[in-house]
């Protein structure tokens, strides 16, 4: 993904480079010597005390000059996203640390970008289906800072709090599945983000704030709804969309904020085009209009029950156009 220089933040900090490598190579590492490199996706914490967009000028256009570790990967990898975390919240080791939570993830090269530290690595591997970004964050109208991941295996009783936490009003607009801890337990068990992605927001106490699901694929009753709209919903290239945010914490700019991460990690599976998974009901002005504000169209209507539905669709722009902005890329 091309990104612009100019919207990254000039202020110092920490940032994290989300890199693809196509293939796997044997490449030489600075002082680290001849190291294989699985191909993958891989994420890189580091941090610019000079200013972040100074500084990773370096990784957008690579000069040809290898003098950090992180240098000898660019030449092989592509870079496909960038998060950038102004001010001191939080050092480089923290954002490394946080991509070992996710299962799976691995430190290919002991030493890599951490002489400095006490850390093993600041380069990790993330496991097959990844998206990118696979976790990041999200400065709240509040000044909190969100954490927007995938699910974990571990999340079993965090996520059924948040279902015990929902109100009959939120249950009686947002239903893809019952919401109960032995289906929290369920879902922590049988996680595929190949198939799904279950995408959480995360207060630093822990609480679980907001649940997202973007369903990779076409479902085969929305298929043949859009189909009779004269809308081909493109098989690789599409994912349903279901959005759900805590109570007390609706309207708050939580949903946007969520959205705007979800997106960015569709995009990167390959999906170019977003559909609402069941639509939305006429009479929730408030999802309506928070779609809209993402950039989703009207293409047609549908009665469940006795109630109105819409169905609307979003083509992904290649860039986050329409999506406000937040402290992704500064
Ligand atoms: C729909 C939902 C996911 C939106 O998330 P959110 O965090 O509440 O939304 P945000 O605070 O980011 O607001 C986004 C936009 O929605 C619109 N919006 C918010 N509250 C609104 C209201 N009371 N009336 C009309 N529009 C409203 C605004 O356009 C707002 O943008 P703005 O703040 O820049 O004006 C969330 O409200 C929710 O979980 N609702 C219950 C479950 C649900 O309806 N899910 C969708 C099922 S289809």
């Amino acid at each position: 993904m091309p990104i612009d220089r100019e919207e990254i933040t000039a202020e110092p900090g920490a940032y994290r480079l989300w890199l693809r490598l196509p293939e796997a190579v044997r490449a030489p590492i600075g002082a680290l010597g001849e190291r294989e490199l699985p191909a993958g996706l891989y994420a890189y914490s580091g941090s610019a005390l000079r200013g972040i967009r100074g500084w990773v000028r370096r990784y957008l256009r690579p000069a040809g000059v290898l003098k950090w570790h992180i240098d000898h990967l660019l030449r092989h990898a592509e870079v496909v996203d960038l998060e950038a975390l102004p001010g001191g919240g939080r050092t480089e080791c923290a954002l490394h640390a946080e991509l070992l939570a996710i299962p799976g993830a691995s430190e290919p090269v002991r030493g890599f970008g951490s002489s400095d530290c006490r850390c093993g690595s600041h380069l990790a591997l993330l496991p097959p289906g990844s998206p990118a970004p696979a976790v990041a964050h999200a400065r709240l109208r509040s000044g909190e800072e969100m954490t927007v991941r995938l699910l974990r295996p571990d999340d079993g009783p965090r996520l059924g709090a948040y279902f015990a936490g929902l109100s009959e009003r939120t249950r009686s607009l947002y239903g893809p599945h019952p919401f109960t801890q032995e289906e929290a337990d369920a879902i922590c068990a049988t996680l595929d983000p190949a198939d799904m992605l279950r995408v959480v927001g995360e207060l630093p106490d822990g609480r679980l704030v907001a649940y997202m699901l973007l369903q990779i694929g076409v479902r085969h009753i929305e298929a043949e709804k859009y189909r009779a709209q004269g809308i081909e919903l493109p098989e690789g290239e599409c994912a349903a969309f279901a959005p759900s945010v805590l109570d007390g914490l609706q309207e708050t700019g939580v949903g946007t904020a969520m959205a705007a991460v979800l997106f960015r990690m569709a995009r990167s599976r390959g999906v170019r085009t977003v559909n609402l998974w069941g639509g939305v009901q006429e009479r929730n002005v408030r999802a309506r209009r928070f779609y809209e504000k993402l950039g989703f169209q009207k293409i047609g209507e549908f009665m469940a029950g006795d109630l109105n539905n819409y169905d609307m669709v979003c083509r992904l722009q290649p860039r986050r156009s329409g999506l406000p902005a937040d402290s992704m890329l500064g």
